[in-house]
């Protein structure tokens, strides 16, 4: 992409409603514009973004053995009538009537909606287990929308539901959504930690949030500073060996770790020494849950049994915030000059800026770059416009891509460009095709998680 021919509306000034770093960067770097009240428009380079993450979503979900698919986001207030949530659900339910007068709603979530699925659909234990999941766009009337997408009203969500015949079965699932969780955000340059939490309006007992340590967090979390050390890594992991799932999971929750609705003082206290005890905010950027029979039994999703007999199935669900993870990954990652996007998620793969529009050798060495960039099948984004260099640094730096390629008359005299870390500031003055070259190796995959392979090459949609 050439900046010059693309839509990156970024602002000068500070926003004055934004209170928090990430929302304040995402409306200067021209990522959301407000629709309304916590309901964005996506601009082209936050869209970027959003499907990337997304992306990962579907890669490590499909992975996980997880079956992808699409429900609508306007329901029939039928179904939750049947579940007892439609009374129980609250102000946050958005509720719509038809022309017909048929009470709608815009699902704030699918559990009624997939049951609905299931028990049209499965009839034998022997067509389970079964995981199905979608990324959709949900909707909750939250009362205080803010930070931005943080806490949006319409948000992008990914919520996947497991059906087992068993207790164990369905654990195994719960295991399974752990794991495959721990991936993802790591993919993303994230550590979410999870935690014990409370089940809220889903209902079930069993239940961990994922969090994301950052003192603009809007939950209080109580934690072991041991568990700051794990990572799930390059790990090669088999989906279906129940032992090695559950094996991660009490390795990443047997230590104590709560948020504020879970916390208990004495037991803290009791299981953590003093000087392993830490307390703080962070962002809840996934759950999942074991919530089952809970839905089945109300709404009559039963298969038969080995014996023949008809048995409730065992269901859980699971999320990832996918809209709130854009700002939660800027929350956890920029400075004062801008984001710093880890490689995984970057919208584009190097900035290359030209220090001098128009000379003639500096244009031509850009181009040159570009191509070759282009032709690794990562993407360059190239500020081609007339602004000034410092300008143009600015623009780099509040935009925040990982890498950097600076090019001008001076340093090509000698045969070098500049490649520049964002993170680091870092730079190195090395001829044009070392600095394509470094550029290859930073993103070259990884083994079996591949961490930053670019878009172009595996879509979510060659997945499909
Ligand atoms: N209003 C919101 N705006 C953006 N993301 C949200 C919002 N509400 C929930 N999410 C994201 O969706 C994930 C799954 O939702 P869920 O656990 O049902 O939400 P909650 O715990 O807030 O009721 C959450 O972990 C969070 O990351
Ligand atoms: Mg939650």
């Amino acid at each position: 992409m050439r900046l010059s021919r693309y839509f990156l509306p970024v602002l000068k000034e500070t926003p004055a409603e934004a209170q928090i770093a990430s929302h304040r960067l995402m409306l200067r770097a021209g990522m959301i514009k407000q629709a309304s009240a916590g309901n964005y428009s996506w601009l082209p380079m936050g869209f970027k973004v959003l499907r990337k993450l997304e992306n990962i979503v579907h890669e490590e979900q499909i992975r996980a053995g997880h079956i992808p698919m699409l429900m609508p986001t306007l329901q029939s207030a039928d179904l939750w009538r049947e579940s007892g949530r439609y009374d129980d659900y609250g102000e946050e339910m958005l509720r719509i009537t038809d022309r017909h007068g048929r009470d709608m709603l815009y699902g704030p979530t699918n559990e009624e909606l997939i049951t609905d699925i299931f028990r049209s659909h499965v009839g034998s234990y022997k067509e389970l287990p079964l995981t199905l999941y979608h990324i959709q766009w949900k909707f909750r009337d939250e009362i205080r929308p803010r930070f931005g997408v943080m806490r949006g009203r319409e948000f992008l969500m990914k919520d996947g539901y497991n059906f087992d015949l068993t207790r164990e079965d369905a654990m195994h699932a719960y295991n399974r959504h752990l794991v495959s969780y721990l991936r993802t955000y790591e993919r993303m340059g994230l550590q979410a930690i999870p935690m014990r939490a409370e089940s809220g309006p889903i209902g079930g007992d069993d239940t961990h949030e994922f969090l994301v340590l950052a003192e603009t967090g809007e939950s209080g979390v109580f934690y072991d500073s041991e568990i700051t050390d794990l990572r799930f890594g390059d790990r090669e992991i088999d989906y279906d060996d129940v032992a090695a799932c559950q094996s991660v999971m009490e390795e990443f929750t047997s230590r104590y770790a709560r948020t504020d609705d879970t916390h208990d003082e004495a037991v803290f206290h009791e299981r953590v020494p003093e000087a392993r005890r830490r307390e703080g905010r962070g962002i809840e950027v996934g759950q999942i849950f074991y919530f089952g029979t809970k839905y089945s039994e109300p709404m009559g999703a039963t298969v038969q049994g080995p014996d023949g007999k008809p048995v409730p199935v065992h269901m859980g669900s699971h999320g990832i915030g996918v809209s709130r993870l854009v700002g939660a990954i800027i929350e956890a990652s920029h400075d004062d000059k801008g984001i710093i996007w880890p490689e995984g998620v970057t919208p584009f793969h190097v900035g290359i800026v030209n220090l001098k529009q128009g000379d003639s050798e500096a244009d031509a060495a850009c181009e040159a770059i570009y191509k070759s960039v282009e032709a690794l099948g990562l993407e360059p984004l190239y500020d081609d416009t007339d602004d000034r260099a410092g300008a143009k640094f600015a623009t780099q730096d509040l935009i925040g891509l990982p890498w950097r390629i600076t090019v001008g008359p001076r340093g090509l005299k000698n045969g070098v460009v500049e490649l520049t870390s964002r993170r680091t500031g870092a730079s190195e003055e090395l001829p044009p095709e070392k600095a394509v070259e470094k550029i290859a190796q930073i993103y070259a995959p990884h083994h079996g998680a591949p961490r930053s392979e670019p878009m172009a090459k595996r879509s979510f949609h060659t997945w499909l």
